[in-house]
């Protein structure tokens, strides 16, 4: 971890199975970017209980989610793998920002009026604060540099709102961190409904496909996907966002361009091209399964991961909070 390279942050829920639309989206993307910053990774458990968990279930999903991060690829040894409610500075910058945060921005966000429509019997407090949550996130590191999928470009923006406003209420204290999209895999698509981003709380799981499917389901679920009657391999995602979002996570998966991908499809029916692409994701997911599966079994080294990266970070948020604290008057001894 040198000093001298900008800070990148990012963080993915323990909630549901992961699905490739995170993976291309973001872990992957991670990986790539490890080498250029220090780099802080998170699981952002404190995030998941805006909605109801089964509390053993989230335990369990904890672990399985860092042991992905470190079977994508991720590396412990160059970034900091922690866990969100291992460090405290998180929830106390939040109360800070919740301040400088006004109820009409957070009653805009559309992720709170789906996730209310979605949870009408739980509409709490947290579910609506969650954006500020995550502006603690991101700011407590001085993060210049934050990559993620479109769906959390609203958050982002409301945190660099917040940062902005912080900073000219007082004097330059926060970095004002900018999203980081993949061109291509910003918004993987769901199988059976190109309209929608493939979630992983989608009601209907077969248009998810999930890191943790076998060959089977994997192939099943693209064999399904929708398409269009046009029968042309063809990337637009306006007029065949089927075809186009299959031409995407193949494209992604193999690190080919749109461009090869269409010229190696060129001719071929869809059953066959689905087929193909289905054949790609579920050889690029088994080695990162059975990684997956070899460091759950030893969770004496995941627990120590999780300790060194807990201790990493709050030693960087503690020094931001502190600034904070000094700006804002609370006393200090
Ligand atoms: P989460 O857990 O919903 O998703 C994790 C990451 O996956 C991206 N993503 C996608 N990318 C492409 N196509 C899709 N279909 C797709 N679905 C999800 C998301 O954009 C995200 O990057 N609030 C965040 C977690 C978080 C966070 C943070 C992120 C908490 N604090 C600070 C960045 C910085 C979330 O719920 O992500």
């Amino acid at each position: 971890m040198e000093e001298s390279k900008n800070t990148l942050y990012s963080a993915v829920q323990p909630t549901n199975n992961l699905t490739i639309g995170n993976y291309l989206g973001a872990i992957k993307n991670w990986v790539a970017l490890q080498d250029d910053y220090n780099c802080f990774y998170a699981i952002a458990n404190m995030h998941s209980i805006t909605v109801r968990q089964n509390p053993a279930e989230l335990r369990q999903r904890t672990l399985s989610l860092l042991a992905l991060y470190i079977a994508c690829g991720v590396d412990p040894e160059k970034c900091t793998l922690y866990l969100q409610s291992h460090v405290p500075a998180h929830a106390e910058l939040c109360w800070v920002l919740n301040t400088f945060t006004y109820v009409g921005e957070m009653e805009r966000m559309t992720q709170f009026k789906d996730k209310s429509a979605k949870h009408a019997d739980n509409i709490n407090m947290g579910l609506m604060d969650y954006p500020v949550l995550m502006a603690a996130d991101i700011l407590l590191y001085q993060a210049s540099v934050v990559p993620i999928g479109k769906d959390q470009t609203q958050h982002l923006e409301i945190a660099r709102d917040i940062a902005q406003r912080f900073n000219n209420a007082y004097t330059p204290t926060f970095t004002v961190p900018e999203g980081v999209y993949l061109k291509i895999a910003a918004s993987i698509r769901d199988l059976l409904n190109p309209d929608k981003k493939m979630s992983k709380s989608a009601e209907n799981v077969n248009g998810s496909v999930f890191l943790s499917d076998d060959k089977d389901t994997v192939m099943r679920k693209f064999k399904r996907a929708v398409t269009d009657s046009d029968a042309t391999i063809k990337y637009d995602p306006e007029n065949k966002p089927g075809v186009s979002n299959l031409l995407s996570i193949y494209s992604v998966f193999t690190d080919k361009t749109i461009a090869e991908a269409e010229k190696q499809f060129a001719g071929l029916g869809y059953g066959e091209f689905k087929l193909a692409v289905g054949e790609v994701v579920a050889d690029k997911l088994a080695p990162i399964q059975s990684e997956q599966a070899k460091l759950l079994a030893d969770k004496a080294y995941l627990d120590k991961v999780l300790k060194e990266g807990a201790e990493r970070a709050a030693y960087t948020a503690n020094k931001t909070l502190s600034k904070v604290y000094k700006k804002i008057g609370f006393y200090q001894i």
